[in-house]
């Protein structure tokens, strides 16, 4: 399937969820981040933008929390509920998770709830999550995996991915993604047992982990 057909089907659906309410999320990334004072945080897939807002809230003045989504419509409705709250410590940028627009080494903690199973290349997507982030810089990713091979039929369908199911990959491959990118320190925090999505069966799993390198405190401290 060409990116692009898949690029707009998830802007439309995304485009048309964005003035919702219903839960878009599929585990506690957010919740389980940790973020410190200071910290640069970015969010992939920030869909209304409600998890930078609670992360920019807790990395303070000093810090700041950029979100990336495809979608112009939720990009529009995070960017309005920051200027209505006053947020200021915030961006919004619109990108495909394979290019992420910020520079080598620059962010402290990368979230992302249920996006990246969204994304054509996911080893591009985590290749990308070690560059940006500086050495000894935390990840918590909450996703869905499929719990057997998705058949060709739906994973070729660009609005059956934008669903958020068609694009699953089997765990043992997500992983597979996670570490070729030579992220460290893999924990699973959560995982729920199979249940129905679309026409597949999917699990949640949130995971966390680092980039090698920096003070050896798993990102804590500041280099
Ligand atoms: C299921 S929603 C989750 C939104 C938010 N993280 C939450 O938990 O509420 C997925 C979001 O990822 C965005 N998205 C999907 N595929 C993407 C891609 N390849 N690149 C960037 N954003 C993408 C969608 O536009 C949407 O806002």
């Amino acid at each position: 399937m060409p990116n692009d057909e898949r690029t707009e089907a998830i802007g439309e659906r995304y485009g048309a969820l964005a003035e919702s309410s219903c839960c878009l999320s599929c585990g506690g990334a957010a919740r389980h981040a940790d973020p410190r004072p200071g910290d640069i945080c970015l969010d992939l897939g920030s869909g209304r933008g409600q998890d930078v807002l609670r992360l920019a809230a807790a990395v303070g003045r000093r810090g700041f929390c950029w979100g990336v989504d495809v979608s112009d419509g939720m990009l529009e409705r995070a960017r309005r509920n920051a200027a209505k709250l006053g947020v200021g410590n915030v961006g919004f940028l619109k990108s495909s998770l394979e290019r992420i627009p910020l520079p080598d080494a620059s962010v402290d903690l990368v979230v992302s709830n249920c996006t990246i199973n969204h994304a054509a290349d996911k080893d591009a997507v985590w290749a990308e999550i070690r560059r940006v982030l500086r050495p000894g810089g935390r990840f918590v990713v909450s996703d869905i995996y499929a719990v057997a091979e998705v058949p060709e039929e739906f994973r070729s369908d660009p609005r059956a991915v934008a669903e958020c199911w068609a694009g699953a990959v089997p765990r043992e491959v997500y992983l597979a993604s996670v570490g070729a990118a030579g992220l460290a320190g893999l924990e699973v925090l959560e995982e729920s047992a199979p249940y129905e999505k679309g026409r597949i069966h999917v699990a949640s799993i949130t995971l966390a982990g680092s980039k090698p390198g920096g003070c050896g405190c798993g990102g804590k401290g500041k280099e």
